[in-house]
C-alpha cells in the first residue's frame, strides 16, 4: 500500500463532499480524494488507475451508485467500494452489500466512515498478501514438480503402506509407463508385476529398520542394471509417513567395469605371456643343459651296457669250460687262457671304473630330470590363468619357485642373497604373487648392467609379510620415480620393455590390499618393498568370492 491514499468520491452535493473530505483528512491528512459526479469521469479515473478506495452516494442526477459498482466489479474487481447515503434503507443496502459493495455508511452517521474505511483496506491488505503467498506455494510447487520431473534419477514418493503417491518423468521412462498407471498402485505391483514385496526387496528392509537402504540389482525385466536407494521419512515419534524411492540406471557403469575388469585381466595374462615369451629363451636353455646331460650319460651307459655285455659273454664262456672241467672235457690250460684273456679285457675296458660310474651316472641323470620336471611344473604354476584362486601360501616357497624360472635371466649378472624369515602362511592367489616377484626380479636384473647383487628380504611384520627386493643395478631417475607404476612407462629398448610390468605389479598388490613402495637413488640400485597382509585381502578385492583353499 502507498503511503498516500488516493480515494474516488462519487458525489454531487458539494457541501457533502466537503464534509466527507474533512471526516477523511482527520483521519488521512495526506490523502488525495477525486470528486466525481458522472459515468465517463468515474471510468475515466479508475482507469488512470491508482485508486484505493471508491466512496459512492447511492443517487446522483445523472449517475447511479448501484451502476458504479458494478462497473467497478467487472472491469477493476478489486476495489473497496463503500456506498455513503443519506436514505439507505435496510433493504438497499443489503441488495447494495449482494452486488458486491464493501460496505454502506449513512451520512448522517459519519462517525462510521473512518472505521469502515479502516477495516475495508485492512481486507484489501489481507486478501493481497494472501494472493502473494498463493502465488509463491503456486510458485514453488511448479519448481518442486519441475525439478522432480528434471531428474535423471527415478524417484517415486510412497506412502508407508508401499502406495505409490507420485512419481518423477525419469520413473516413466525408465519402467516405459505413464504416471496414471502407477500412481495409486502398490510399488511391487509395478516394479515387479508381483502381489506381494518380492524376497530381499530393499523397501522391505529400509520399512524395517527405518534407515535409508541401497542396492544395486540386475532387472531382468528391464535388461538394466539399477542402483535404488530408499530413504524413509520419519516424523517426531520416529514412525515412517513418507518412503523416497530412487532409482539410477547404471547399466552403462556396470558394462564399463565389466570392460575394464575384463581389459585388467587381458592386461594381466597378456604381460605375463610376454614375460615369458621374453624368458623362454633362457628357459629353454635351463632345460636344455639337463636334457643334454642325461642324453650324454645314457649314451655312456649304453656303451658301458655293450662293454658289461662283453665280460659277461667272457664270464659264460669260462663258466661253460668249468662246467666240462668235471665231465673230464676241458683242459686246464684252455681254462687258464680263457680266464687270462678275461682279466685283460676287463683291464682293457675298464670295467672297474664303469662298475663305479654307473651309479653316478644314474643318480646324476635322476637329478636332471627333477630339475627339468620343477621347471616345467614351475612354469605350468606360472601361466595357467584358471588357477588363479585364493589359496594359503608360504611366500619363501613362491619366491623359489619363481627363481627357478627366472634363473637363466639372473645367474650371469647377480649374486643372489636370499635372507629369508620365517612367514606365516599368507592368504593370497599365489600365481598373481609369483608374477609380482618376477617381474621385480627380471627388472633388478636388467638394472645391472654386468655384475651385481640382488638381495631378497622377508620377514613377518605385523599383519604383514614384507617382501623386500633390492639390486645394485642403475637405480631410478628422480623424474621417473613418479611414473614408473604407469601403464606402458618404460625406459628399456622396444622388444626389451613393455612397460606393463610394474603397473601389474601394483593392481596385484592393490587386489591385494598390500601396498609397494620404491626407494631409489640413481647409480645406487633400487629397492622395492612390498606388504602383503597375511589375513588375505579383504572381500571386496576378492574376485570371484572363491573360498580359501589350504
Ligand atoms: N630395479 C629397477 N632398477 C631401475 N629401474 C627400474 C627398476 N625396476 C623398474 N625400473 C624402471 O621402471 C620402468 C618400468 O618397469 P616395468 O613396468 O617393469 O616395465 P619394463 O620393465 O617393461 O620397462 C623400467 O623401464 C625402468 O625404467
Ligand atoms: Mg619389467
Amino acid at each position: 500500500m502507498r503511503d498516500t491514499l488516493h480515494f474516488l468520491h462519487l458525489e454531487d452535493s458539494p457541501v457533502d463532499a466537503e464534509l466527507i473530505r474533512e471526516k477523511l483528512e482527520e483521519n488521512w491528512p495526506d490523502c488525495r480524494v477525486e470528486l466525481i459526479d458522472s459515468e465517463p469521469d468515474f471510468i475515466q479515473a479508475l482507469e488512470n488507475g491508482g485508486v484505493d478506495l471508491i466512496l459512492a452516494d447511492y443517487l446522483l442526477p445523472i449517475f447511479d451508485g448501484l451502476s458504479a459498482l458494478s462497473i467497478v466489479r467487472q472491469r477493476f474487481c478489486d476495489v473497496p467500494f463503500i456506498f455513503l447515503s443519506g436514505v439507505m434503507g435496510e433493504e438497499l443496502a443489503i441488495e447494495s452489500l449482494k452486488s458486491g459493495a464493501t460496505d454502506y455508511v449513512l451520512k448522517h452517521r459519519l462517525s462510521r466512515l473512518g472505521p469502515a474505511i479502516k477495516r475495508a483496506l485492512a481486507e484489501v491488505h489481507e486478501r493481497i498478501t494472501l494472493q502473494k503467498m498463493e502465488q509463491q506455494i503456486f510458485a514453488a510447487a511448479r519448481q518442486w514438480s519441475d525439478s522432480f520431473d528434471a531428474m535423471s534419477d527415478g524417484v517415486s514418493i510412497h506412502s508407508a503402506d508401499r502406495t505409490i503417491l507420485n512419481v518423477n518423468r525419469a520413473v516413466c521412462r525408465l519402467l516405459g509407463k505413464t504416471a496414471e498407471e502407477m500412481i495409486g498402485k502398490k510399488c511391487f505391483q509395478v516394479f515387479h508385476n508381483t502381489k506381494s514385496p518380492i524376497v530381499g526387496c530393499p523397501m522391505e528392509i529400509a520399512i524395517r529398520s527405518g534407515m535409508q537402504e541401497h542396492i544395486e540389482i540386475e532387472e531382468s525385466m528391464l535388461d538394466k542394471w539399477l542402483a535404488v536407494s530408499i530413504s524413509p521419512i520419519l516424523d517426531a515419534s520416529g514412525n515412517i509417513t513418507r518412503i523416497v524411492h530412487t532409482i539410477r540406471d547404471i547399466t552403462l557403469q556396470k558394462k564399463a567395469d565389466k570392460d575394464l575388469k575384463e581389459t585388467q585381466s587381458q592386461m594381466l595374462q597378456s604381460e605375463k605371456m610376454a614375460s615369458i615369451g621374453q624368458l623362454a629363451a633362457g628357459v629353454a636353455h635351463e632345460i636344455n643343459n639337463p636334457v643334454s646331460f642325461v642324453s650324454s650319460n645314457l649314451k655312456t651307459l649304453t656303451d658301458y651296457q655293450q662293454s658289461i655285455g662283453q665280460i659277461i659273454s667272457e664270464y659264460r664262456q669260462l663258466f661253460n669250460r668249468l662246467s666240462d672241467l668235471n665231465g673230464g672235457g676241458a683242459d686246464i690250460i684252455e681254462i687258464e687262457n680263457l680266464a687270462a684273456r678275461l682279466q685283460e679285457k676287463e683291464s682293457d675296458l675298464d670295467i672297474v671304473h664303469i662298475l663305479e660310474d654307473v651309479p653316478n651316472l644314474i643318480h646324476e641323470s635322476c637329478e636332471g630330470l627333477d630339475r627339468i620336471k620343477k621347471i616345467v611344473l614351475d612354469l605350468k604354476n606360472f601361466s595357467h590363468p584358471g588357477e588363479d584362486v585364493l589359496k594359503m601360501a608360504d611366500i619363501n616357497q613362491n619366491i623359489d619357485s619363481t627363481l627357478n624360472i627366472v634363473w637363466s635371466e639372473l645367474k650371469y649378472k647377480a649374486t643372489i642373497i636370499k635372507d629369508y624369515g620365517d612367514l606365516p602362511q599368507t592368504i593370497c592367489y599365489p600365481q598373481q604373487i609369483n608374477q609380482v616377484l618376477m617381474n621385480l626380479l627380471v627388472n633388478a636384473a636388467q638394472a645391472i648392467e654386468k655384475q651385481g647383487e640382488i638381495r631378497i628380504t622377508t620377514r613377518e611384520a605385523g599383519d604383514n609379510v614384507e617382501i623386500i627386493i633390492s639390486d645394485t643395478g642403475q637405480g631410478i631417475a628422480a623424474k621417473n620415480l613418479s611414473r614408473i607404476f604407469d601403464p606402458f612407462f618404460t625406459t628399456k629398448a622396444v622388444g626389451k620393455g613393455t612397460g606393463l610390468g610394474l603397473n601389474v605389479t601394483y593392481n596385484i598388490v592393490k587386489k591385494h590390499n598390500g601396498s609397494i613402495d620404491v626407494q631409489s637413488e640413481p647409480g645406487k640400485g633400487a629397492t622395492f618393498t612390498i606388504r602383503i597382509p597375511v589375513s588375505g585381502p579383504s572381500s571386496d578385492n576378492a574376485s570371484g568370492g572363491a573360498g580359501v583353499i589350504p
